[in-house]
C-alpha cells in the first residue's frame, strides 16, 4: 500500500468588509491598545449580512478548481468544518456541492469548533488513504459574526469570518502528505465555551433570544489555560511519535485564537518566530478557517518546498484539540 493523502491545492476566501479595533471602540467599552496587547488582533473581516458560510466555502474551493483546472464533476467528497452552518440541515457540504456543481461528490459537515479543520483534514485523508476516493475537498469555513454578540466586549473583539480549503489527492510515497495526526476530546470542558441555544436542548424561543442563548459564551481565562497547555502537549506528542523535533519543522501553523497562546506554544516547542505562522492580527479567530488560511499564505507565497514538514495544532470548544503532521509533497 503506502498510499498517502497529499495536499495538492489550497484556496481561500476572505470577505472584503473589515472591522477594525477602532470600529469596535465605538461599539463597546474597549480600546485598540487592550485588544492588541491581550489578543494580538488588529482587524477582522466580516461577511455581508445576508450571505451564509457556504458563500465563502464555495469561493475558497473554486479557487483551487480554477487554479488546477479541475472539473467539479471530478470531486468525490466534500468535508466542511464549521460551527456556523448555513442551517441546522441540510449540511453546508450539500449546499457547497450544489453551488460548485460537484454532482458526483457526497459531503458532510464536521463540528469540531476551532479544531474542526484538523478533524476534517484527518477524515478526508483517511478516505484517500483507503483508496476509496481520489479527489477530496476539505473546507474550513465560519461566519463567526453570525453568532457573536456585538454588545459583549469579552467576545466580540476576538472573532472574524473567512473560509479556506485544501484538495487531497492520493500520493504513492509513504512519508509524504498527511503523515500523522492525533485527535482529542474532553467533554468535561464543554461548559467553558459553547452556544447554548438553537439545538434540541434549548430550541429557539423568545426566551432563548431574550437570554442571548444564540451567541458564543465562554470563560476566556479557563479556555486560555487549557489551550496553552494542550496545544503544546499534543504538538510535542506528535513530534516525538514521529521521531522529530522542533528544528525538523519548516512551519508550525497553530490555530489563531490569541497571539499569547501562539507565542507560548511556539516557545514550548522551541520554535523560532520565522517557523510560526501568524495571521491573527489581520483575521482574528475565524474558527475552522484559521489553519487553512495560514497554509494558503505559505502556499501562495511559494514558501513550501517538497519535503518540508508542516505541523498544525488547534484547541477549541468541546474541549476538542489535536495536531496534524503534513509533509509537503508537490
Ligand atoms: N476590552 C477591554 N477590556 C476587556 C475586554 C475588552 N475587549 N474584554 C475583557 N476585558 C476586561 C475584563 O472585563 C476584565 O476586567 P475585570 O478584571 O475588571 O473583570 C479584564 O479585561 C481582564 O479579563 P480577562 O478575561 O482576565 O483577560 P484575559 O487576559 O484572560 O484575556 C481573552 C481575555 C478572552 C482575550 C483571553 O482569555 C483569551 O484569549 N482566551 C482564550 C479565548 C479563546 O481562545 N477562545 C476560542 C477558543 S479557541
Amino acid at each position: 500500500m503506502g498510499r498517502k493523502a497529499v495536499v495538492t491545492g489550497v484556496g481561500q476566501y476572505v470577505p472584503p468588509g473589515v472591522l477594525t479595533n477602532k470600529d469596535l471602540e465605538k461599539m463597546v467599552d474597549t480600546s485598540d491598545e487592550w485588544i492588541v496587547t491581550r489578543t494580538g488582533i488588529r482587524e477582522r473581516h466580516i461577511l455581508g449580512k445576508n450571505l451564509p458560510t457556504s458563500y465563502m466555502g464555495v469561493r475558497a474551493a473554486q479557487m483551487i478548481l480554477n487554479e488546477k483546472n479541475i472539473d467539479p464533476l471530478e470531486i468525490d467528497m466534500i468535508v466542511v468544518a464549521t460551527v456556523t452552518p448555513d442551517m441546522m440541515f441540510p449540511n453546508t457540504a450539500s449546499r457547497i456541492q450544489e453551488k460548485l456543481g460537484a454532482k458526483n461528490a457526497w459531503g458532510m459537515d464536521v463540528n469540531g469548533a476551532c479544531t474542526g479543520f484538523i478533524y476534517a483534514l484527518a477524515t478526508g485523508a483517511m478516505f484517500v488513504e483507503s483508496g476509496r476516493y481520489k479527489k477530496v475537498l476539505v473546507i474550513g469555513a465560519d461566519k463567526m459574526s453570525s453568532i457573536v454578540d456585538y454588545t459583549d466586549r469579552n467576545n466580540c473583539v476576538l472573532f472574524g469570518d473567512a473560509a479556506a480549503a485544501v484538495l487531497l489527492e492520493p500520493g504513492e510515497e509513504r512519508d509524504y502528505g498527511v503523515v500523522d495526526f492525533i485527535l482529542k476530546t474532553d467533554g468535561t470542558g464543554g461548559k467553558y465555551l459553547y452556544m447554548p441555544g438553537g439545538g434540541s436542548l434549548h430550541p429557539p424561543s423568545h426566551e432563548t433570544v431574550d437570554k442571548k442563548m444564540h451567541f458564543i459564551h465562554q470563560e476566556g481565562r479557563t479556555v486560555f489555560k487549557f489551550a496553552v497547555t494542550e496545544m503544546a502537549n499534543v504538538s510535542e506528542e506528535i513530534l516525538q511519535k514521529n521521531g522529530l523535533s522542533g528544528t525538523d519543522i519548516k512551519y508550525f501553523i497553530p490555530h489563531q485564537a490569541n497571539l499569547r497562546i501562539i507565542d507560548a506554544t511556539g516557545k514550548r516547542l522551541g520554535l523560532s518566530d520565522d517557523q510560526v505562522v501568524v495571521n491573527i492580527d489581520r483575521y482574528g479567530n475565524t474558527t475552522a478557517a484559521t489553519i487553512p488560511l495560514g497554509l494558503y499564505e505559505l502556499y501562495s507565497q511559494n514558501k513550501l518546498q517538497r519535503g518540508d514538514y508542516v505541523l498544525m495544532a488547534a484547541f477549541g470548544a468541546g474541549f476538542t484539540w489535536g495536531s496534524l503532521l503534513l509533509r509537503w509533497a508537490i
